[in-house]
């Protein structure tokens, strides 16, 4: 747990280059102490660009024990945390936003939750206002540029 949680913010939000995957993890855990409930994050980038592994890490963060994958049959998975349910989803596979309407996803965020979403372009400009929003960057192999971008509403 970050003692102070404004630094993970501020490093996310100044931008910074990992160079393994389990660099990329790490970060996802430590974000995960500081995110607020009933948060939406997009996490945004090319295929490959580290968005389910930084998943992966934030899922750990949350006290989850599964190995967060990629969905496949599924669009969202939901999952239990220690004090909030994490919500897992990969638009990649929508066409747009009226996809999600038989879903029912709204059914399946009880609060407190996270929603971490994969491939937010695919919902266009449906994403909540307060979204958070951590885009990825690939640089070669294994460095990956991450950079976040919290709403004005953030107080971290
Ligand atoms: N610095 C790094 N950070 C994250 N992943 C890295 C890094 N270096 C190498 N990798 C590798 O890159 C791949 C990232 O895959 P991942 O599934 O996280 O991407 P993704 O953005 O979710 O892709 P998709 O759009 O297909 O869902 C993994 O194989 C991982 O091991
Ligand atoms: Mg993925």
């Amino acid at each position: 747990m970050d003692t102070f949680p404004e630094n993970i913010t501020k490093t996310l939000r100044a931008g910074i280059t990992t160079a393994s995957a389990a660099e990329t993890e790490g970060l996802g855990v430590r974000l995960a102490h500081v995110v607020p409930d009933d948060t939406w994050v997009a996490l945004r980038g090319d295929l490959g660009a580290g968005k389910t592994t930084f998943a992966r890490g934030f899922a750990r963060g949350m006290g989850i024990k599964e190995d967060i994958t990629s969905p496949t049959f599924a669009i969202f998975v939901p999952y239990t945390g220690t004090s909030r349910q994490l919500v897992h989803m990969d638009a990649y596979r929508l066409n747009g936003p009226d996809d999600l309407d038989s879903l029912m996803l709204d059914d399946c965020l009880r609060p407190p939750y996270i929603l971490l979403l994969e491939w937010p372009e695919r919902l266009r400009d449906t994403l909540p206002h307060d979204t958070w929003h951590i885009t990825f960057r690939s640089i070669g192999e294994a460095r990956r540029n991450i950079r976040l971008q919290t709403p004005p509403s953030a107080t971290l």
